[in-house]
């Protein structure tokens, strides 16, 4: 019958359309409790997250009024269905844009922001999107005339600030936003800090065990955060022309030639393609570039070296990767 029926509709037994994932939406905000596995913030001043200034800055993230021509807000280059991340956004006017947009969950933890680190805060990077020109192309000046000028945005900031719409305060609330985009409470986090031994499969425990020890990526990748929030040269895309140096374009440092930050991979399976310029389109890839000890260059990092994974440690690793 099963066979009658296959040759009949064969397409009844077609695979299931991955269903869209319901842990990256947007209105997922943390802001009464860190999720398990994630310490305290580093600064105590911003937790908990205020709700009116968050509520505000999910506004503004998703508000096209942000952008010169009405067309593109932070959301169309950070969309939550990707985990916050873009491999290749396109900024005002459809420029393509050099980098990959990472994802923005766990920035509450961050140090250092943007692939080269040049933004010491979220605050500070928040209004830089808005004055790039191949991002929003506008001006801050020109957003806070808008703002002043919507039907509902006055009453909304003096909600939320004493002192109304000021500069400080637009990008006050689109960090407070984003300071809520948590991420925790994984089948990893289950596994090691409720000693929950079902929370992983073997593949995926042994994948942990990889990550820990043969595949040294702690090094780099340290829990709870896994990103060191440090600057390392994996080779990615050198040779590639124009050449993108990375962190030396912050620093003048010739140490720092090829050096991007370390990204986390909290949420990793929903950020396809990955690295600083999206050009790696799956982990099995990524998992490969480390295995070959990463793509040679006279500044490539010394704590890489070709690892010699096997076919069921490469698989198992990634198994582990995707329940971040
Ligand atoms: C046109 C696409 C685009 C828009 C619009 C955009 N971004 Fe981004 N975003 C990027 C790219 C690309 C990067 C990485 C750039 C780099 O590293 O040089 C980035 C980086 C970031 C980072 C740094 C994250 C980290 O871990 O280093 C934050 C935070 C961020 N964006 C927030 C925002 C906010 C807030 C807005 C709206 C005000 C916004 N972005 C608008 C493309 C965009
Ligand atoms: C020497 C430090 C270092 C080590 C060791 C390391 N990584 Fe990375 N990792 C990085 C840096 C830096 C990047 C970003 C590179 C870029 O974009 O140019 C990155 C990017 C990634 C990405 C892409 C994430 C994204 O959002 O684009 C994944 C996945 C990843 N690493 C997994 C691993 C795994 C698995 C291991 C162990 C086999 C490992 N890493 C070892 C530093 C390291």
């Amino acid at each position: 019958m099963i066979v009658l029926l296959a040759l009949a509709a064969p397409w009844t037994f077609s695979a299931p359309a991955e269903e869209p994932p319901r842990d990256a939406l947007s209105d997922d905000l943390h802001l009464t409790a860190i999720p398990l596995g994630l310490p305290a913030f580093p600064d105590p001043q911003d937790w908990p997250v205020a709700k009116d200034r968050a509520e505000l800055g999910r506004r503004l993230f998703f508000d096209p009024l942000l952008s010169a021509d009405g067309t593109l807000a932070c959301a169309s280059c950070h969309p939550p269905e990707r985990g916050f991340s873009h491999g290749a956004p396109k900024g005002i006017k459809g420029q393509g844009l050099r980098r990959r947009a990472p994802t923005l969950f766990n920035r509450a933890y961050g140090q250092a922001f943007f692939w080269d680190g040049r933004a010491a805060s979220l605050e500070e990077q928040a209004l830089k999107p808005i004055e790039d020109p191949q991002e929003l192309g506008s001006t801050v000046a020109e957003t806070l005339r808008r703002l002043r000028s919507h039907p509902d945005y006055p009453l909304r900031f003096q909600k939320a600030f004493a002192d109304g719409i000021t500069a400080a305060n637009l990008a006050k609330a689109l960090a407070d936003f984003q300071r809520g985009l948590l991420r925790g409470n994984s089948p990893v986090d289950r596994f090691l800090h409720e000693h929950d031994h079902d929370a992983l499969t073997a593949p995926q425990r042994h994948g942990m065990w990889i990550f820990d020890s043969k595949g040294q990526c702690w090094k780099c990748h340290p829990a709870p955060h896994y990103t060191d929030e440090k600057f390392h040269n994996t080779g990615v895309s050198w040779g590639r022309t124009p050449l993108d140096l990375g962190r030396y374009e912050a620093t003048r440092r010739d140490a720092d030639k090829g050096r991007f930050k370390t990204p986390t991979l909290r949420g990793v399976r929903l950020t396809a393609p990955y690295m600083h310029d999206g050009s790696i389109k799956t982990l099995e890839e990524v998992i490969d570039l480390y295995d070959r000890g990463g793509n040679p260059n006279p500044h490539l990092d010394p704590l890489l070296h070709p690892l010699k994974l096997n076919p069921e440690e490469k698989r198992n690793l990634v198994e582990f990767l995707k329940v971040l």
